[in-house]
């Protein structure tokens, strides 16, 4: 059944659209975080294994959240890997494991990636699609990845 929920039938489709492809973001950068946990190497490791594992822990909640954001518009959340590498604005270029520096260099440029998104997602979403609880999510998203951006950018400087 469709929402009727004052937000005309098209603006919910761009609005899905919109949060799909941040759900591919989201995903890409949790498995890239999780992929840090596994294999960060060095001194510090047991510190930044367990850093690694709190920042996952924080994705796999925003992508949950993103996911079922699509269902309350009444559309359907994009779930296959296949999916999720055609949509993501990130890349997966290789990382080098073998330096810390470069593991929190990619991941803060990701976080960062998907804040610059998000700044501009919010305003879109309120004041071209009129859908004020959208954008409400992604202002709050957008401080969540503020805060872990703000923690990776801390281990480099
Ligand atoms: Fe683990």
């Amino acid at each position: 059944m469709k929402p009727n929920i004052g937000i005309a039938d098209k603006h919910m489709q761009s609005v899905s659209n919109l949060l799909n492809m941040l759900l591919a973001d989201e995903f890409t950068l949790y498995v890239k975080t999780r992929n840090a946990h596994w294999n960060v190497t060095g001194p510090g490791f047991s510190e930044l294994h367990k850093f690694f594992e709190e920042q996952y822990t924080l994705l796999d909640e925003v992508i949950d959240e993103v996911a079922e954001r699509v269902r309350m518009l009444g559309h359907f959340a994009v779930a296959t890997l296949a999916d999720y590498r055609q949509l993501t604005r990130l890349t997966e270029d290789k990382i080098d494991f073998g330096k810390q520096e470069s593991i929190l260099r990619t991941l803060l440029d990701d976080h960062e990636t998907i804040i610059r998104v998000l700044r501009s997602d919010v305003t879109r979403t309120s004041d071209e699609y009129k859908d004020l609880g959208t954008s409400d999510f992604l202002t709050g998203l957008m401080e969540r990845h503020e805060k872990m951006a703000w923690m990776l950018r801390a281990y480099l400087s």
